[in-house]
């Protein structure tokens, strides 16, 4: 018996509190003619203290099931994708498994920063393809603002923090069933590159500092490195799944600055109308990104049953992906 995932239900959660660029420009030498200019970024959410990844990772997971009808007690495995963990140890997604009610399964957190949830959605997707697996919950939750050097005005004016969630669900059959029904997940692709280690990094951990350190990066460094490989990595889920780009129905790329995901479309040949953006109001969300942007277009009507969506991702490592679906 073959298997592959649909993804049945998807759910997304911003804390409140909303700082906009000219709030930062109150405690960092920065414009909000600057941020947008360079970024497109226009605000983000930040969590309130004491509001934990696993507190905004439970109303996305919340969000998401009751999207897909899917009872708490149906969950095989939770997958997520942090950089931000609540504690050292355990993972995140155990307090998440204990704050959801589910006390069956297994639950774990992958980190790959940026591409955690492409890496989080393979993770999950080959796990019900084996069989070993019937429902799982997929988030990506950060609070990327305790990262942050927030005297740094290269770096703490791009993130913000956020949760996102699909509901995965086998069903049987391969390629030819998602071609037929119209609905699954195709394919995911996962790539890394740990030469690139010292182009963006958080400059501590457990082993080296027993501190979390703040984020350090070369800014120019990953942009071109993020164009070049997110663009490649798009084109070899296309053509891997006989598709080209005229396909393709959104793309719903890691939202880290509007001009990389302008110039990764650029190269796809994707026009603009395609892109589903929402760095301007989220930031760089980290691992959330693309569950955050997906769960909007679904949610206002853009992303509609059938359509064919091309998920793409980029973070330190360097580490990146793409997953193609039908929605
Ligand atoms: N406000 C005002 N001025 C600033 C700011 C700021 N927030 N930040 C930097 N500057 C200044 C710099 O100090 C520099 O001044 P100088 O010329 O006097 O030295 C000037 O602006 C230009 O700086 P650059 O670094 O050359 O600016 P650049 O055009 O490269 O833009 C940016 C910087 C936006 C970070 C860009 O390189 C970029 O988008 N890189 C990708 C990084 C990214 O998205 N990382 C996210 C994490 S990775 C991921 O998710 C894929």
């Amino acid at each position: 018996m073959s298997f592959h995932s649909e993804v049945i239900g998807s759910g997304s959660y911003l804390p409140d509190r909303l700082v906009t660029n000219d709030d930062l420009a109150k405690i960092v030498d920065t414009t909000d003619e600057w941020i947008v200019e360079r970024t497109g970024i226009r605000q983000r959410h930040l969590a309130a203290d004491g509001e934990l990844t696993s507190d905004l990772a439970l109303q996305a997971a919340r969000r998401a099931l009751e999207a897909a009808g899917t009872p708490v007690q149906e969950i095989d495995a939770i997958v997520l994708a942090t950089t931000t963990p609540d504690e050292t140890f355990p993972a995140t997604a155990t307090k998440l498994q204990a704050a959801l009610g589910m006390t069956r399964g297994i639950a774990f957190d992958v980190q790959a920063v940026c591409s955690g949830f492409i890496y989080a959605l393979a993770m999950a997707d080959n796990m019900i393809r084996l069989g070993q697996v019937r429902t799982a919950l997929v988030v990506g939750a950060e609070t990327f603002s305790r990262l942050l050097d927030w005297t740094d005005r290269t770096t703490c004016v791009l993130f913000g923090d956020g949760a996102g969630a699909f509901v995965l669900r086998a069903a049987e059959g391969g390629p030819d069933t998602i071609r037929r029904q119209g609905r699954g997940l195709i394919s995911t692709h996962l790539y890394a590159d740990g030469r690139q280690h010292d182009i963006l990094y958080a400059n501590g951990g457990v082993s080296s500092t027993r501190t979390t350190g703040t984020v350090q990066m070369a800014g120019k460094e990953v942009f071109k490195f993020a164009v070049a490989n997110m663009a490649a990595v798009g084109g070899q889920a296309l053509a891997e799944a006989g598709l080209t780009e005229s396909d393709i129905d959104w793309l719903v790329p890691h939202q880290a600055n509007k001009r990389i995901i302008d110039a990764t479309a650029k190269k796809l040949r994707l026009p603009e109308e395609k892109v589903v953006l929402t760095v301007a109001k989220h930031a760089n969300t980290s691992a959330a990104s693309i569950p955050l942007a997906f769960d909007a277009a679904v949610r206002d009507g853009r992303i509609k049953a059938g359509h064919l969506v091309l998920l793409e991702s980029m973070g330190a490592g360097m580490t990146w992906g793409a997953s193609l679906l039908r929605w």
